[in-house]
């Protein structure tokens, strides 16, 4: 089986061919075309959406192609088409779903609409041989939360933010700190010569009941110490991004143990496994102290590559192939869910 997927929700267009690994476990990627408009948006320090729509009109034809010629297959060889139908911003998935459901319909193949946290979620799926169920963490720009997968469609969310996400708090404190967006990666490279103890940020929920997060605290206590400073020297950008990011690890490990807690009570067994996925994942300190932690509680730590972590093209296309397999295709009607909870 060989599916296409569309990815334009956010700030990437992205387009994919994956198909099944002989033997049925994991899958093949054998196209990830990703082009990020990262350029186009540093300037306003965020992403646009009006840009990033007209951004994706602008690229998605051809990358189409180039990921077709990538993976030397011919669209009629397809067997289905899927797109990210959201969550996202409404002008960037309209693209994406529209060119999904044109090509699905004339090459008169199945389509399937796929939820963007839900493709996050099942990227281990596509890396790694991992049973259901499991634990996801999903941290990216626009989403914080901890979801129970217990099977393809079947999804509780055990926590999430209830202020800022994580990628958000990450792309704030770098603007305070004068740093070019997207912030995260700037503070990770900051950090690792910068001195964690030197300023002691809230730690908030932490040791609290549940699994959610809220972030906005620790932002402005970031904030208030940057008043506080005389000046704003190289030393301080480093030690100020070294203590965010120590105390924003320590909330998502708590949070994490948290979760694993509440799914093993909530589902009568221990998660199969836990997965990262969405762009904060990428970050070295928060994989290193999960890995920790999941060493620390027998649990098995899937972490897939940076890039497939990112929003790409080939999590649209696996998830479009899990759904398809079990016959879970969508009608050419499917309209685009700017928000749609897993
Ligand atoms: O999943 P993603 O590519 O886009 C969506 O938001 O859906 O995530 C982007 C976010 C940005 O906030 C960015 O600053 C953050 O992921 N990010 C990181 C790192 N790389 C990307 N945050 C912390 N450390 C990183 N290495
Ligand atoms: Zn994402």
């Amino acid at each position: 089986m060989r599916v296409l997927g569309i990815e334009t929700t956010c700030d990437e267009t992205a387009v994919a061919v994956v198909s099944e690994r002989l033997g049925g476990e994991g899958g093949e990627i054998l196209s990830n075309e990703v082009l990020s408009q990262i350029a186009r948006h540093a300037a306003y320090g965020g992403v646009v959406p009006e840009i990033a729509a007209r951004a994706h009109i602008d690229v998605l034809d051809r990358l189409i192609r180039r990921a077709l010629e990538r993976a030397k297959t011919e669209a009629k060889d397809l067997d289905g088409i899927a797109a990210a139908a959201g969550p996202g911003l409404i002008g960037g998935v309209l693209v994406g779903l529209t060119a999904g459901k044109a090509m699905a319909l004339a090459l008169g193949k199945p389509f399937i609409a796929v939820n963007h946290l839900e493709a996050h979620a099942l990227t281990a799926r596509l890396t790694d041989r991992l049973d259901f169920p499991f634990l996801a963490l999903l941290i990216s720009g626009g989403h914080t939360q901890i979801v129970a997968v217990k099977a393809i469609g079947d999804y509780r969310r055990l926590g999430s933010t209830v202020d800022d996400a994580a990628g958000e708090a990450f792309d704030k404190v770098a603007k305070m700190l004068e740093l070019p967006y997207p912030g995260g990666p700037q503070i990770e490279k900051l950090a690792l010569e910068g001195d964690a103890r030197r300023f002691d940020f809230p730690r908030p929920m932490l040791g609290r009941e549940g699994a959610d997060f809220s972030l906005s605290g620790l932002k402005t206590a970031v904030r208030q110490e940057i008043l506080r400073l005389p000046t704003l020297s190289e030393k301080d950008v480093r030690d100020l991004a070294a203590s965010f990011q120590a105390a924003i690890v320590d909330v998502i490990v708590d949070r994490v143990r948290s979760g694993v807690r509440l799914f093993t009570a909530s589902e009568g067994r221990a998660p199969q496994g836990l997965v990262i996925g969405g762009g904060v994942a990428a970050n070295g300190a928060i994989r290193r102290a999960l890995m920790r932690l999941c060493a620390e509680s027998g649990l098995r730590f899937i972490s897939p590559p940076a890039a497939l972590c990112a929003d790409n093209g080939a999590i649209i296309a696996w998830t479009g192939l899990e759904r398809l397999k079990r016959g879970l295709t969508d009608d050419l009607d499917f309209a685009p869910r700017p928000r749609w909870p897993l």
